[in-house]
């Protein structure tokens, strides 16, 4: 399973952002603005993918020197349950302590805590309230 890193405004880019939009975005009666999009050239963008076709996707956001957010974790419905998350998970996190981050934090739905603890993240604070639904601060530090 290639675990690749994203060009912005590439095709596998395109197919990122419909993985990202039929799971994240469609179930909650949301859409992704030109804005938005165009502010990732910023990020690090990453995907998992078999036979050039995406599996899996997150992004990076560098918050500041030491930390950087992870943001859009989404794997295909056919794919989830096998481990594909937590590889995805692992790629990300060694490729943020590599560029020097020190901490990865993300705002983690809460049907998604249980996962992100099996990563080894934990909670930070109170619930709040994003895009409609419930979601807490999870963060971990980087080896
Ligand atoms: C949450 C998500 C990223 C997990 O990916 P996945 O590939 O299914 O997870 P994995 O198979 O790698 O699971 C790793 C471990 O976490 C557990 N796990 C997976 N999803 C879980 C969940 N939603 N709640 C609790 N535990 C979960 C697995 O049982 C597994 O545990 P194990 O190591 O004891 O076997 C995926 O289900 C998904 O894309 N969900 C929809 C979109 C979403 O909610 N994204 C997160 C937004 S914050």
């Amino acid at each position: 399973m290639p675990l690749l890193q994203i060009d912005h405004n590439s095709e596998k880019y395109q197919q990122m952002v419909q993985l990202r939009y039929e799971l994240l975005r469609k179930p909650l009666g949301l859409h992704f603005s030109d804005e938005e999009l165009a502010r990732e050239t910023q990020d690090i963008l990453l995907g998992a993918f078999e036979d050039s076709k995406i599996l899996a996707c997150c992004v990076l956001t560098k918050l500041d020197a030491e930390t950087v957010r992870l943001r859009q974790m989404a794997v295909n419905k056919k794919q989830q349950g096998k481990g594909v998350g937590n590889t995805l998970m692992n790629f990300a996190e060694r490729i943020a302590a590599d560029m020097g981050f020190r901490t990865l934090t993300m705002h983690a739905r809460n049907t998604a805590v249980g996962f992100y603890q099996k990563c080894g993240y934990r909670v930070v604070g109170s619930e709040f309230i994003e895009v409609g639904i419930p979601h807490h601060v999870m963060q971990k530090p980087l080896r």
